[in-house]
């Protein structure tokens, strides 16, 4: 594929942004003419055709926000901020699930501490949720976890998927996986004890993050904790959140 012109990759950058709120500056050039490269090859069109196929077509809307989208996410990733995990922290949404590592996570983390909590697991990304819901990973993504962790919540995988795990299906239901654009869906109807939204709002920019953040405290309870990623902050930005340590803020 040729590479974009300058105009054609201000316009994906305009949609990607008014769809996701992810904000591609011009070092993601080389990124997003790659990513869209693949899309393109396969239907067999140029970058303005595609441009059109992508304001009309919202399944391949989607499957352009997949591809351009940074899904990197791992077991027990910054799980230090695990430790605002409580027994009153039944009710948990993992904004941003990605393929679903992060929800496991918290899930097996929980029973560990002696409860069942329930999960609501939600990304932008199709491709990622099913990930989610499949619950198969390499076993090389195991690295972070205790060996009797693992021995307790993952099934291995044999014949042709002897390299691969299964999240056992006890952990598993606990987790629900749902399709949810923190730009543009209205909020569940429930209230969640604690909020993780990590690694996310990174890509967003000063409006959009202050948007998020106000979507998301109007259903964390009272004194819910509002967990963010290590190389985020919500300083400078407008909120009604309390800062308690790096990442881990409270609604008070
Ligand atoms: C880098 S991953 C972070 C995954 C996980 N939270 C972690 O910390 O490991 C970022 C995720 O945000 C999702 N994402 C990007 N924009 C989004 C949006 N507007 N609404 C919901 N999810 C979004 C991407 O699809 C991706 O899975």
């Amino acid at each position: 594929m040729k590479q974009l012109t300058k105009r054609q990759f201000k316009r994906y950058c305009d949609i990607v942004y008014n769809e996701s709120g992810i904000k591609l500056n011009e070092d993601k050039w080389q990124l997003l003419n790659a990513r869209i490269g693949k899309r393109i090859r396969k239907l067999g069109v140029q970058a303005d055709k595609y441009l059109s196929i992508i304001e009309k077509d919202h399944d391949e809307l989607n499957l352009f926000l997949d591809a351009i989208s940074t899904n990197h996410t791992y077991f027990f990733r910054e799980s230090k901020s695990f430790e605002f995990l409580d027994t009153s922290c039944r009710n948990i949404w993992c904004a941003a699930s990605s393929s679903g590592e992060e929800p496991y996570s918290l899930a097996t983390y929980c029973l560990e501490l002696g409860f069942e909590p329930s999960i609501l697991a939600t990304d932008i990304s199709d491709s990622c949720l099913d990930k989610g819901r499949r619950a198969i990973y390499p076993k090389k993504c195991l690295s972070n976890i205790p060996k009797h962790m693992i021995r307790r919540y993952f099934q291995k995988g044999t014949g042709k998927w002897e390299d691969h795990v299964r999240v056992k299906q006890n952990i598993r239901r606990i987790v629900k996986f749902e399709k949810f654009n923190l730009l543009k869906d209205s909020p569940p109807s429930k209230i969640f004890d604690i909020i993780f939204c990590r690694n996310v709002m990174i890509y967003f920019d000063i409006p959009t993050k202050e948007a998020v953040i106000r979507k998301l405290f109007k259903v964390l309870k009272q004194d819910g904790y509002f967990i963010i990623g290590g190389a985020e902050s919500l300083s400078g930005l407008n909120h009604s959140l309390k800062y308690i340590e790096p990442s881990i803020y409270r609604k008070i």
